[in-house]
């Protein structure tokens, strides 16, 4: 047996590689309220919760309770009435799943006639959140993406030209992930429920931020065609990771999210949610942060992300060669090279994301997408802008500067030699998908064998972009595969 001491030790020699949690230095997967009581008293009510399981509220009413303080807050915050009601789930991709697979199955309740094994469509905008392309696979819908014009925004009449009756479920992002735009909530809501089709508003990013951001229209259940949204708080709720909110207009529609069987030979089995034994370790944490913050606690936090995001938007409005993509609204912007200044003088996104690095400061690569109107989503770079950047928010923007300055002029990193090696290979357009051996070849090729946490990311991301989808995806699920083999 190895001392506990060494454990924890080994564990923090560990934990010291990780990219930096707090202080706001990641723009992206961490979300630090720069309030060092919050963590303790998450940490503290975690623990009192650990050993319990989230698998059945009867035999631990605790769990409801905070349950119940949970789902009743995020309704005011959403106003939502009388007829609104929800579940706890253990994140953004939990939460948008479950929206869609209970819109899928009120579809089939709904067209009795459709044919056993038919598919329904799943109507969302290229932007909106991978996970509803994962709950389309799934839950066995058709991913009818729709495409967004080149700055990300969303255009109403395009989703709802796509509304017919094989669509379950329309989808718009308060705000979407990658450029911090509000789709057209209202026009589209509007549109499908005089159609009778679904409309869930994606809100896990902007869930606990857009309620009490100034000057936005309507996008919430005040828009009569919503009729679910879901919201993290191990985002903006400031909860650690493992705990979201989805929310039903109507008790039929909440309910068909539920599975319960009395069909086995043990204890019967009701589950809201895709899990069964669970933490209610994450439930507990974001409860007791939601007690203590209250709608007041979280307007002062987004008084503090607003502060942080003007300034920032300053400085990039300041930036020869930088910009921002569209018109962002809440945490989120994206920044692009500015195509109106001159070849010599832009600023490529991904190795401004790459030299920032070396500042101590990480933003987030994000590929170019080619749609399928031809029109491309240009590569960009993710910034996350968290109530903590406020206080280190100058030396970013002094940082986001200098590393402009240091890359101005550089192009896009050209992985023109490893695609045409990979095309020669029988990887190209139309060509075979690799297998796990041949996926980790190709990886070790492109020098991308091993990545650690301030690893160049410019000449991965342009092949990825150029790369088909099936080869890329299969390249990635090989690399994250390797890092946890033994
Ligand atoms: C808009 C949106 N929806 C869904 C998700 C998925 O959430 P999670 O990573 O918690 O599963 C994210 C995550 O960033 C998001 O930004």
């Amino acid at each position: 047996m190895s001392d506990p001491g060494d454990i924890l030790e080994r564990l923090r020699r560990l934990r010291a590689e990780d990219a930096p949690t707090h202080g706001g230095r990641v723009m992206s997967y961490v979300y630090d309220s720069g309030r060092p009581e919050l963590d303790d008293l998450a940490d503290a009510a975690a623990r009192l919760a650990r050993p319990l399981n989230g698998l059945d509220p009867t035999v631990f009413p605790s769990i409801s309770a905070m349950e119940r303080d949970v789902v009743a807050f995020a309704k005011r915050m959403l106003h939502g009435g009388g007829s609104v009601v929800g579940s706890i789930t253990s994140g953004g991709t939990e939460s948008c799943l479950l929206a869609v697979k209970t819109a899928r199955d009120l579809w089939r309740r709904s067209h009795p006639e459709a044919p056993a094994g038919s598919r329904p469509r799943l109507v969302t905008t290229t932007a909106v959140h991978a996970a509803f392309q994962k709950a389309a696979a799934l839950f066995d819908l058709d991913w009818d993406p729709v495409p967004v014009g080149a700055s990300g925004h969303a255009r109403a009449s395009d989703l709802i030209a796509r509304l017919g009756d094989d669509a379950a479920l329309v989808v718009v992002s308060a705000p979407a992930y990658p450029t911090g735009v509000l789709d057209p909530v209202a026009e589209v809501a509007a549109a499908a429920s005089a159609r009778g089709i679904s409309c869930h508003v994606d809100a896990c990013f902007g869930g606990f931020v857009l309620p009490w951001w100034p000057g936005l229209p309507d996008w919430d259940f005040r828009v009569r065609g919503v009729t679910s949204i879901s919201a993290d708080l191990h985002k903006f709720g400031y909860a650690p990771k493992g705990v979201s909110v989805l929310l039903h207009r109507g008790l039929r529609r909440h309910r068909a999210q539920f599975f319960a069987t009395t069909r086995w030979s043990g204890y019967p089995v009701v589950n809201p949610t895709l899990l069964g034994s669970k933490s209610a370790s994450p439930l507990a944490a974001g409860w007791a942060i939601m007690q203590h913050l209250g709608s007041s606690g979280y307007a002062d936090l987004v008084g503090s992300i607003t502060r942080a995001a003007a300034a920032v938007r300053a400085a990039v409005d300041g930036i020869p060669g930088l910009t921002m993509l569209g018109d962002p609204v809440g945490p989120a912007i994206a920044v692009v090279a500015d195509l109106s200044a001159p070849e010599g003088e832009r600023v490529d996104p991904h190795r401004l994301a790459d030299a920032l690095v070396g500042y101590g400061w990480k933003i987030q690569h994000q590929p170019g997408l080619m749609q399928a109107d031809g029109v491309r989503i240009p590569h960009s770079a993710h910034l996350t802008l968290t109530p903590v950047l406020e206080q280190g928010v100058h030396e970013f923007t002094a940082a986001l500067v200098a590393a402009s300055d240091s890359v101005r002029g550089k192009p896009q990193a050209d992985a023109g030699m490893l695609l045409a090696g990979m095309r020669m290979l029988g990887y190209g357009d139309g060509g075979r998908v690799p297998g796990p051996a041949a996926a980790w070849r190709l990886l070790r090729l492109a020098g991308t064998g091993k990545v650690s946490p301030d690893q160049p990311m410019a000449v991965l991301m342009a092949l990825i972009e150029q790369l088909p989808h099936e080869v890329s995806e299969a390249l990635l699920a090989e690399l994250l595969a390797r890092m946890s083999e033994p």
